[in-house]
């Protein structure tokens, strides 16, 4: 059986004030033995985040990583960095990321190897845009956002996430029924390169999941968790969606 993973990716959002908010919340509410909970606030956030949530048991995660270990990069942090400040995990290749800031495959390859040499737990985000779906690419899609990114990976600390797209910050949730034959996709993918690992790899689904959604979706039999947006920004709101874990 996997451990359910709950995380929550801020984004360019949240304020010390909310950290302490949901590390008190989270001090009461004894949560971890029945999931896994991540927290990824901005960057700057991360140090102060890693003293309130200690107590709690909440892990810590990074929206992103440089593909470089170090050096004259002005502006990147490195894998390295966030482990030395108390990350266990690291978004990487969400399609804000690839949308936005032109991140491509092969960088994503590059930083899930920088994790992987930092012990950190990579969360590889892949997801199909509307048009690709509605063209009956989502296989094609995903398999090649696989195929390039986990050439030289190690199954056995990665996590994957996947994000639709067209539900994320739209209020379009995925319907169990879509979310959970991309999950088994995912995993039978897996299951070709790493039979080892295929069934204990945990797989998040992300996209307007919400506290009404989220227990259909996470009961699902290849859908293992979620990762959070807007919704992890509500304490009480990212509370009732980790119970439904
Ligand atoms: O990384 C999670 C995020 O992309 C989902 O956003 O707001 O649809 O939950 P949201």
């Amino acid at each position: 059986m996997r451990q359910a993973l709950v995380i929550a990716n801020w984004k360019l959002n949240g304020d010390t004030a909310l950290l302490k908010d949901m590390a008190e919340h989270f001090h009461h509410v004894d949560i971890q033995e029945q999931v896994n909970v991540v927290i990824c606030p901005p960057a700057v956030y991360l140090k102060t985040a890693a003293v309130l949530f200690e107590p709690s048991g909440i892990e810590l995660g990074g929206q992103n990583c440089s593909e470089y270990g170090s050096g004259a990069y002005t502006g990147e942090i490195s894998a390295e960095m966030l482990r030395d400040i108390g990350c266990e995990y690291v978004l990487i290749g969400h399609s804000e990321r690839r949308a936005l800031f032109a991140e491509t495959d092969e960088m994503v390859a590059g930083k899930i190897k920088q994790a992987q040499q930092c012990n950190l737990r990579p969360v590889l985000c892949v997801g199909e845009t509307l048009a690709e779906r509605e063209a009956n690419a989502v296989e094609s899609v995903i398999r090649g956002q696989l195929e390039k990114a986990l050439g030289e990976a190690d199954f056995n600390n990665l996590v994957i996430a996947y994000e639709p797209v067209w539900a994320i910050g739209t209020g379009k949730t995925a319907t169990p029924e879509q979310a959970q034959e991309v999950h088994k996709m995912i995993r039978d993918w897996v299951a070709s390169k790493a039979p080892e690992s295929a069934q204990k790899l945990q797989i998040l689904y992300g996209g307007s999941v919400k506290a009404d959604n989220a227990s259909t979706l996470f009961h699902q039999a290849d859908i293992d968790g979620g990762l959070i947006g807007g919704a992890s920004l509500d304490t009480e709101q990212f509370d009732a969606i980790c119970q439904a874990a």
